[in-house]
Order: C-alpha cells, then sequence, then structure tokens
C-alpha cells in the first residue's frame, strides 16, 4: 500500500441519489472543489474512492492501471450488487480488460460504426413517427415514457439483435430490475438469470439457423474462424439488450423534460434543427445518467497529485461531476444547446468508451426532431415538481413523464 493522503471527512457517506433531477448531489460539486479524489463510503457500507474531476476521471479511464472487472471482491458496491463468482454469466466486454477486451469489442464493433448507424436512420425515422401516429390517435394526456421512449429504443435493439419485440415486456421487466439498486442481491441474480435463459434459448435457436441480424452474424462469422463461442455470444446479447434501451429511453424521457423547461432552447431547435445534434450533446452532459454504470479497481498505487489511490481500491467515477468541472466547460451549470459539449464523459472514455453512442445519437437526434416538429403544442400534463425521477437506479431516468398537447 502507498502512502494515501486522507483528511477528516475522507469517509462520509457518499449521496446517490440526486435532490436537483439533472445536476449531482451538492457533495459530489463539493468533492470536485475541495477534495477531488477521496475516499468515501458507500450506502452499503464498504469504502470505495471517487473521482469527480475531468481530467482525474479520464485517466482513470483510461490508464491500464485501474481494471473494469466489476466481479473482482474490491469493486465498488453499491448496494450489496453480485459479488465474484455469482453472476450466471460468463463474463461481459463491459467487465473485461485487455488484451481480452480487445479481443471481444473488435468482434463487434464493425456493427456499430457511424456509417453502419447511419444507415438505420430511415428505419429509426419510421418506428417514431409510426409510434407518434399512435399517441396522436391514442388518449390524451399520455405517459411518454410508454408512449415512446421506451418502445423506441427497444424496438430498434431488439431488430438489431434479433430478438422478438412481442418479448419485450418480459425483458424490459428484468432489465429494469437489474440496474435497480434498492431492491435485493438475490432479487437481481433473479432477474439476471431469467434473462439468461431467455438469451440461451433464443441463440442456440440462432445456432442451428443462422438469422440476418448481430447475433447470428456473429454465429456464422465464428462458425468460420473455428467453433461458436456459446457462452460470449450470451454475454454479448445480454450486455447489449440491457444497455441499448434503458439508457437511451431515460435520456428520451430526460430529454423531452428538460427541453420543455427550458421555451428558448425548444424555440432555437424548432427554427433550425441543425442544432439538434448539439442539443442532444449537451443533454447528454446535462444529465450523464450512467455514472454509476461506471466502476474499476486500482491495480497498483496510482497517484494523482498528492493523493493516492492505493492498489486493491474500488474507485467510482462521479462523471456528472466531471462534466461541471469549469475547468473542462465554461460556465458549466448553464444549459446551452448552442456550446460544444461533445468532448462529454456521459459515454465513458478509454478503451471501455459506449460502444453504442452512435446509435444513441442518432436515435435521440430522430426522436427530438420528430416529436417537437409534429407536436408543437407538447407540454407537461402535471406540475414539474410532481414529476418522479430514477433515484433508485444506477443509470437514472424519469418513471413517468405525462405529457399533454
Ligand atoms: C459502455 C453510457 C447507450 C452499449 C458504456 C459506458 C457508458 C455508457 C458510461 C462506459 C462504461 C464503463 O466505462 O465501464 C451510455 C449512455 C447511453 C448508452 C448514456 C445512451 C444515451 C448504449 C447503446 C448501446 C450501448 C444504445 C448498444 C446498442 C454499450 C456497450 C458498452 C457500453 C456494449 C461496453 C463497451 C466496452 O466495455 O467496451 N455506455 N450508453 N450503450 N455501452 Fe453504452
Amino acid at each position: 500500500m502507498g502512502t494515501t493522503m486522507t483528511t477528516a471527512d475522507s469517509t462520509e457517506t457518499l449521496q446517490i441519489a440526486r435532490t436537483c433531477p439533472y445536476a449531482p448531489p451538492e457533495q459530489h460539486l463539493r468533492l470536485l472543489r475541495e477534495q477531488p479524489v477521496a475516499e468515501v463510503t458507500l450506502p452499503g457500507g464498504s469504502n470505495a474512492w471517487v473521482a469527480t474531476r475531468y481530467q482525474d476521471i479520464r485517466k482513470v479511464l483510461s490508464d491500464p492501471r485501474f481494471s473494469a472487472d466489476r466481479r473482482n471482491p474490491n469493486a465498488p458496491k453499491l448496494n450489496g450488487e453480485m459479488g465474484a463468482g455469482e453472476s450466471p454469466l460468463p463474463k461481459m466486454m463491459l467487465e473485461m480488460d485487455p488484451p481480452e477486451h480487445g479481443h471481444a469489442r473488435r468482434a463487434v464493433i464493425g456493427e456499430f460504426t457511424v456509417r453502419r448507424m447511419a444507415a438505420l436512420k430511415p428505419r429509426i425515422q419510421q418506428i417514431v413517427d409510426e409510434h407518434l401516429d399512435a399517441m396522436l390517435a391514442g388518449p390524451n394526456p399520455v405517459d411518454l415514457v410508454q408512449a415512446l421512449a421506451l418502445p423506441v429504443p427497444s424496438l430498434v435493439i431488439c431488430e438489431l439483435l434479433g430478438v422478438p419485440y412481442e418479448e419485450h415486456d418480459f425483458f424490459q421487466t428484468h432489465s429494469a430490475q437489474l440496474l435497480n439498486h434498492t431492491i435485493t442481491a438475490e432479487e437481481r441474480q433473479h432477474s439476471a438469470l431469467e434473462l439468461v435463459i431467455y438469451l440461451d434459448k433464443l441463440i442456440k435457436a440462432k445456432e442451428e439457423n443462422p438469422t440476418d441480424d448481430l447475433l447470428g452474424r456473429q454465429v456464422r462469422k465464428q462458425r468460420e474462424n473455428g467453433e461458436v463461442d456459446h457462452g460470449g455470444l450470451l454475454s454479448l446479447a445480454f450486455l447489449l439488450l440491457i444497455a441499448g434501451h434503458e439508457t437511451t429511453a431515460n435520456m428520451i424521457s430526460l430529454g423531452t423534460y428538460m427541453l420543455l423547461q427550458h421555451p428558448e432552447s425548444l424555440e432555437a431547435l424548432r427554427a433550425d434543427p441543425d442544432k439538434t445534434a448539439g442539443a442532444v450533446e449537451e443533454l447528454l452532459r446535462h444529465f450523464t445518467i450512467a455514472e454509476f454504470a461506471i466502476m474499476r479497481v486500482a491495480l497498483e498505487d496510482v497517484e494523482f497529485g498528492d493523493t493516492v489511490i492505493p492498489a486493491g481500491s474500488g474507485v467510482l467515477t462521479l462523471a456528472n461531476a466531471g462534466n461541471r468541472d469549469p475547468e473542462a466547460f465554461e460556465d458549466p451549470e448553464a444549459f446551452d444547446i448552442e456550446r460544444d459539449a461533445r468532448s462529454h464523459l456521459a459515454f465513458g472514455f478509454g478503451p471501455h468508451q459506449c460502444l453504442g453512442q452512435s446509435l444513441a445519437r442518432v436515435e435521440l437526434e430522430i426522436v427530438f426532431s420528430t416529436l417537437f416538429r409534429r407536436i408543437p403544442s407538447l407540454r407537461l400534463a402535471v406540475p414539474a415538481e410532481e414529476l418522479a425521477f430514477k433515484d433508485e437506479a444506477s443509470v437514472y431516468g424519469m418513471h413517468e413523464l405525462p405529457v399533454t398537447w
């Protein structure tokens, strides 16, 4: 263990829930100002280190002395997460270190290129339009989460992977449970197991009869190169299904809410739809919904100025605070769709930076530009104070977004 500079309040309990929907807890901003690399106690009782500065977060996420293996017993546990050896799945890409990680990522990266995602635009536009047609023909007010935010990314990822969308109730329920850190580890494990059993059957069917979708193409490619790695495909399908719909769905509801609360930004977008891509980046920066989905373990002592994160420590990068670091973003608290926010940390950084980011961007751009063009009178159907946010989930979002027009 190296020399560790800690201060008296260095083991305060880390606050997870936000008090303001789009700002990090005040504690995280204080740490950013006063003690940017700090040891804290997690709500479950164990200790971990947090990094809050933009540059320090980039260092943690790109330095090979930090492992992404969340099955390491020292990985931060927000509330008794599944520990080592308890997962019913072979390791997912998200949890791998080099060289295993590069191998797994290179096998699918071709499916997620900017060009590939641009080719999906017409189909995504069609899916969005069909859902808006149904919404306009149905009851008013409506919950935008159920009418649009959840089904659009869910349908897109199902088509991409080759998972029957008819089963979406089943996997939406279980994937939401997996990201819920207020339920017990056993309950989460039950949901993981249900999903594994389901995907195991689906992949076996594709191994017998490879379909023309991401999973079918992986089966064919693996067979050409030797043997099919069933466990590897299971982990891949599991990760993409979970990562591919909850995240984007939450950004659709939060982004809609935010733009409705900022009529001047909405007006600017309507006047010039080319500003949508920039608005999406600023929304991603502002909400940084997946910061608690990122965790690392220090494999060696690592210095950050005078502070040393000792080998064996669990580390959380508080990217929502990092995205408000004044050294990285001028006037960081301001919501400004005209700023260049592309270098934000909402998709992480380094070798594990979000594989699906181009897809998420395409989906969000199409949803926001279409929604506000087709329903110019869209507004909240309840006072903003009554809206319920997902404080209990490791990916932030909204439970419901009642809207009217
Ligand atoms: C990784 C956020 C959408 C697939 C990540 C990471 C973040 C993130 C922060 C890094 C995790 C780490 O460093 O440990 C988001 C956000 C999204 C989104 C905010 C939507 C707004 C998607 C979509 C997909 C996806 C649509 C798939 C279609 C993945 C995968 C990884 C990942 C496979 C692991 C990459 C690796 O380990 O190399 N995402 N994500 N994500 N994301 Fe996303």
